[in-house]
């Protein structure tokens, strides 16, 4: 990798962007990082915390500051504030890698524009379900070895995080990755109850799928504070996915040269989180 230095995590706190981070500082990046809460985040020494809002772009302009590329997520369900944000980062920086999604909603395809238009360098990327999606079905599993869920048979290749991240860094650090869009899977194309079965394999007690209906999941989700807009939004790719499986793509090791990790590779290594104490 070509260049290795000053680049900015937005989003470090999070599934993703831990990995972001940790494999930047492996490949001898200088990173920063932004958190609402720099005291709180809980990142690796070695990586500057900072605070930077999203909602508040004027946050930003410090963290900006001596900055190359940028690493961007944007955990809102609508594009409006994108462009102050934007205007922060492109007249600091030079490169930014956008974590879209594979389903390129309304508001990620008019980030996806709006970055385009404003003059940096940009890669995209577009994953697919994160195989980390299964935690929520931790509590269940711990307590009583079930997943209580609809759409069992809806199937995906499920993305471990780190091969996003993996992506993600060579995209900050390196060069050829400008202009790219990258849609990003697992290895392998898995039904929910199948990836339910791995983890009771992997803990060594088996898990059981209990099909439920869509309304008492979205019932569910709501109690649990889900917006409304987001719980329609799952079930309906779910319902999708029943319909038409989605394919795994071999992106990941092709931009990193090393195929991507398997679930049961992803399960194995979180499976303390499934396990009864
Ligand atoms: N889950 C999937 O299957 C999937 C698939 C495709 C795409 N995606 C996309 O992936 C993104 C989420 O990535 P993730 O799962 O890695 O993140 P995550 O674990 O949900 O963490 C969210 C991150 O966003 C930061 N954040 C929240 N509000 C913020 C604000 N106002 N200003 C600055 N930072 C803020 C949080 O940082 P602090 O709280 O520390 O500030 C945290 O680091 C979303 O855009 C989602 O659409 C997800």
């Amino acid at each position: 990798m070509a260049r290795q230095r000053g680049i900015l995590v937005i989003g470090a706190t999070g599934t993703t962007g831990r990995q972001v981070v940790a494999q930047s500082l492996e490949a001898g990046a200088e990173v920063r990082a932004t958190a609402r809460d720099p005291g709180a985040a809980g990142l690796p020494g070695g990586v500057e915390v900072v605070r930077g809002d999203l909602t508040d772009p004027d946050s930003l302009r410090a963290p900006l500051d001596g900055v190359e590329a940028v690493f961007l997520l944007w955990p809102f369900a609508t594009a409006e504030g994108m462009p102050a944000v934007l205007d922060a980062i492109a007249t600091r920086a030079r490169r930014v890698v956008y974590l879209s999604s594979a389903a390129v909603r309304d508001h990620e395809r008019r980030i996806e524009r709006m970055i385009e238009r404003s003059g940096l360098e940009w890669t995209f990327l577009r994953p697919h379900a994160f195989a980390a999606n299964t935690l929520r079905w931790a509590g269940r599993i711990r307590a009583e070895a079930v997943v209580r869920e609809p759409y069992g048979a809806a199937a995906m290749p499920p993305l471990h995080e780190r091969d996003l991240a993996a992506v993600a860094v060579r995209a900050l650090l390196g060069d050829g990755h400008e202009g790219a869009t990258y849609e990003l899977t697992g290895p392998e194309t898995l039904t929910q109850a199948e990836q339910a079965g791995v983890i009771g394999e992997v803990i060594g007690r088996p898990v059981r799928w209990e099909e439920t209906s869509p309304e008492a999941a979205r019932q569910r989700m709501l109690a649990d504070g889900w917006p409304p807009g987001a719980v329609d939004g799952v079930l309906r790719a779910q319902a999708g996915m029943v319909a038409e499986p989605r394919a795994a793509t071999a992106t990941v090791e092709a931009v990193t040269g090393v195929p991507a990790r398997t679930f049961r590779t992803w399960v194995t290594g979180h499976a303390d989180r499934f396990r009864t104490p």
